[in-house]
């Protein structure tokens, strides 16, 4: 159990488990706070603000990446893994900021992204810079083209941001990127490369990071033999095989160098947790997780499931299924920096192409904003009464929308232009917080944000609500504090209800949740109810709302 200290402040769990169920708030530093006053948040910022996270009650902070990088895609383009981008900071405001959310009992996971380097990395520099096969070219994936002079590339993979997966350089050569030009993917298969992500691993271990966040851990491995097999084209949500056998993505041999991470990850005391992205089918998903891996794979089927208790239902079962079979605790996920938000997503009809409604700046339809926030609060509440470690993305604690009528020249996802302006891409769910309901920038900096804020950030500010009773900010707080004393035994039991639009679960210690997914009110279970997702109507549970009840 998580202890509280005299000062009000969380304990971190003294074992090596506590990332098994934790609530863990995802910083996206350049939208977070901005100290400096250049329109992009930074670390320094984020220290400032760990008295903010405190508040919250969360048990651990991820933090997307904060390495030097030309932001070619959000920072996910990394130029040095063992440094501070010089616009968020320097390594000593890293120490500084550790600390600080050591002091106020919160762990640190930090984001790794091991498939792709940026272009601006030394190593890619170098490879430019030297001949073909090189053992330079040799750590990123360089082929000659296909037809007349090579001029087209070596296959018809794609990108997952659109476009082509290869581009040219100079001397002819070509060379693979699933995701912006700007990222080249690594050569797995050479042991430098292999060598220098465990020393990687080493130097945030070694400064105090608790875990780790694998950015697209399913791509690392891939068959380079040829000629080139096809692909699926992730750039439109194709799925993978469940099989391995898929060229580019969620193949077997992978898991080695997962196996390889977990020994250095070992050495520390207590072991350094991982959590893996990657997009693969549930029964893939267990193989990143096992104790002998990663720990932990996110979890996205909530992410994409509609508002239906039956969904809800299947999802929950099946994912604690696998987690009992791997070893691994389940995870939860709502929101994130590369999905639109989800009171955006539960207050549009879910038939809503939803980047065809960016697109059109998000008036048709207009967004049902009660509904979608209503049901945001209550999907966020069963969230957190799971067994598992749920994951926050900043800002829907303030119940935040998408922002989505971005004019197009301050669009900034690569996404944008490499498919031509079919897709908007991720932008809305990525503009800086509002902590104040005036300034320039809603108290995120003293300069302006590097994205713009619409006008109704301010009623939802961090200010606005502080305090407040019923307002999404104290609602979170609330659950976030009251989930410490449900961190017990990882068991749910299910409670059938002759009513099949709620969806009724217990935990141990007598405590229920329970979700009304119907349209009409219904009768809460006997026992105290310790929190709701909105306002009750006496013992009657409104629709779109749950309710923790301890009997
Ligand atoms: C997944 C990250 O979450 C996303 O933001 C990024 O664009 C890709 N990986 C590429 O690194």
């Amino acid at each position: 159990m998580t202890k509280s200290r005299d000062n009000g402040l969380k304990a971190p769990r003294p074992d090596g488990h506590w990332w098994r169920q934790a609530a863990v708030y995802q910083i996206y530093p350049r939208s977070f706070a901005d100290d400096d006053g250049d329109g992009l948040g930074d670390l320094a910022g984020i220290t400032a603000r760990v008295p903010y996270l405190a508040s919250l009650g969360v048990d651990a902070v991820w933090l997307s990446p904060f390495y030097p990088s030309a932001l070619a895609d959000g920072g996910y383009d990394v130029a040095d893994y063992r440094d501070v981008d010089p616009k968020l900071g320097t390594l000593a405001d890293f120490d500084v900021m550790i600390r600080a959310l050591h002091a106020a009992g919160i762990r640190l996971i930090v984001d790794i992204v091991p498939n792709h380097s940026s272009d601006l990395h030394v190593w890619f520099q170098e490879a430019l810079a030297s001949e073909p096969g090189s053992p330079a070219r040799e750590r990123y994936i360089f082929r000659e083209g296909k037809g007349e002079g090579g001029a087209e590339p070596p296959s018809d993979w794609v990108s997952n941001f659109g476009g082509s997966a290869w581009t040219r350089v100079g001397d002819g050569q070509w060379y693979l990127h699933l995701f912006a030009r700007e990222q080249p993917d690594f050569n797995w298969s050479n042991p430098g490369i292999r060598e220098d992500f465990l020393t990687t691993l080493r130097f945030w271990s070694d400064r105090g990071v608790d875990g780790f966040r694998v950015d697209v851990a399913h791509s690392l491995v891939k068959d380079l033999s040829e000629p080139f097999r096809p692909s699926v084209d992730r750039a439109h949500d194709q799925p993978l095989p469940v099989d391995g056998s898929d060229p580019l993505y969620d193949r077997d041999a992978v898991h080695a160098i997962f196996e390889s991470w977990r020994e250095v990850l070992n050495e520390y005391d207590p072991p350094r947790s991982a959590v893996a992205e990657a997009w693969v089918p549930r029964p893939r998903r267990l193989l990143y997780a096992r104790p002998t891996e990663l720990g932990q794979a996110f979890n996205f089927d909530l992410l994409l499931a509609e508002w239906h208790p039956e969904s809800f239902h299947r999802i929950i079962a099946d994912n604690l299924t696998d987690a009992r079979q791997s070893g691994a605790s389940s995870t939860w996920v709502l929101s994130n920096h590369d999905v639109v938000r989800h009171a955006t997503r539960y207050a549009l009809p879910p038939e809503v192409d939803r980047n065809e409604w960016l697109l059109g700046g998000g008036t048709d339809p207009i967004e049902d904003r009660e509904t979608g926030l209503r049901r945001a609060r209550a999907a966020t509440l069963l969230m957190l009464a799971l067994p598992g470690s749920a994951y926050l993305y900043q800002g829907e604690e303030l119940g935040l929308f998408e922002v989505a009528d971005l004019d197009a020249a301050v669009l900034q996802d690569p996404t944008w232009e490499r498919t031509g302006h079919e897709q908007k891409g991720r932008d809305g769910c990525r503009v800086p917080l509002p902590w104040t309901r005036d300034g320039s920038s809603f108290g995120f900096g003293s300069d302006g944000a590097h994205l713009p804020q619409p006008a109704w950030f301010a009623g939802l500010s961090v200010e606005a609500q502080d305090g407040e009773e019923g307002s999404t900010l104290e609602f979170y707080r609330r659950a976030l504090h009251l989930r410490e004393r449900l961190q017990g035994a990882e068991e749910l039991e299910w409670i059938s209800e002759r009513d099949h639009s709620l969806l009724h679960f217990r935990r141990p210690g007598g405590w229920n949740s329970v979700t009304n997914f119907g349209d009409h009110r219904v009768q809460l279970p006997a026992g105290a109810v310790v929190v709701s997702s909105g306002p009750l109507e006496g013992r009657m549970l409104p629709p779109d709302t749950t309710a923790w009840v301890v009997d």
